[in-house]
């Protein structure tokens, strides 16, 4: 059967993107940041999944106001990097599993989660910043990303978006769809987005170090609480886009922890993962830049 052995949580600032397409990467400003994914990129190497399962935000690039769905999972065999004003960023494109994205469709929405299906989307920098910071520099056209991607895209920027708990539940949904697939997959889940960040109005520069640790550590150790975080908290102390960060419950709830407390009825979820690396960076533009790896204990 198919296993969600990992889950990875990045930020996707999109200036990280431009940074590597234009070869800023080692300039003072922007050495820190890409120090702090040094391990991870190593670690994709060793640890590569077969499939990445996606959990990020699209900023009204495939969608607009004239449609939002909620929770969009994608069901295509490749989605094209969006151009967001600057033209499209030049990494490959990226492929998708549209079997195994159909068979999470069917499973999750039978678990009474109603997804969008999508079968035809272009990604934007909520997608492709993840990837470039896990997998590193990829020629856009004779390169490509390590393993098939299903994009699963999460409203987060038009309210009303959806709460922490309900995306703690989904992820845990969207484990039980995996582990329902007959191949043997090695399935990694994404978590993206976040963390403090205003990006306009009077608080616009918003950074909160010590409330984005205090959330991390909270997210490892005590996730069930985590998921209890109301939106308004988000916003007053991560800042307006800072809600990005109801995504990464989404993965936390797909980790094999999460399953065991359910199946024993234990209400708090006790850690049982294995953090392989944590890091924190400020400034990445207008955003604070958090960045965990989790894998089964
Ligand atoms: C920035 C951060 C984001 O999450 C985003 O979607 C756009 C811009 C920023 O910090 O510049
Ligand atoms: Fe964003």
């Amino acid at each position: 059967m198919a296993r969600i052995t990992a889950s990875v949580f990045t930020s996707h600032v999109p200036a990280i993107g431009a940074a590597m397409d234009l070869g800023k990467t080692h300039e003072p400003y922007w050495q820190p940041l890409f120090k702090g994914y040094e391990f991870s990129k190593q670690w994709m190497k060793d640890n590569r999944p077969d499939v990445i399962f996606l959990v990020y935000n699209d900023h009204a690039t495939a969608f607009s106001l004239d449609m939002i769905p909620t929770f969009a999972i994608g069901t295509a065999a490749q989605y094209q990097p969006a151009d967001e004003g600057f033209g499209p960023r030049p990494v490959p494109r990226v492929i998708g599993h549209p079997e195994l994205a159909s068979h999470i469709a069917h499973s999750v929405i039978q678990q009474d989660f109603d997804l969008t299906i999508v079968n035809k989307m272009e990604v934007d920098h909520g997608l492709t910043v993840p990837l470039s910071l896990m997998c590193g520099e990829q020629d856009p056209v004779h390169g490509a990303w390590p393993c098939p991607v299903i994009p699963f895209a999460v409203n987060v920027v038009q309210y009303p978006v959806p709460s922490g708990q309900r995306c703690f539940q989904l992820g845990q949904a969207i484990r039980r769809a995996v582990e329902s697939y007959d191949e043997d997959l090695n399935v990694h889940i994404w978590g993206t987005g976040g963390m403090s960040h205003q990006l306009q109005g009077a608080r616009a520069g918003l950074i909160n170090r010590e409330w984005d640790n205090a959330w991390l550590d909270q997210l490892i150790a005590d996730p069930a609480a985590c998921a209890k975080t109301p939106h308004i908290d988000y916003v007053r102390e991560a800042g307006s886009e800072g809600v990005e960060l109801v995504m990464w419950l989404i993965a936390r709830g797909a980790m094999s922890d999460i399953a065991q407390a359910t199946s024993n009825n234990v209400a708090s979820s006790a850690s049982g993962v294995s953090v392989k690396h944590r890091f924190y960076h400020v400034p990445a533009s207008n955003t604070a830049v958090g960045h965990l790896i989790l894998e089964d204990a």
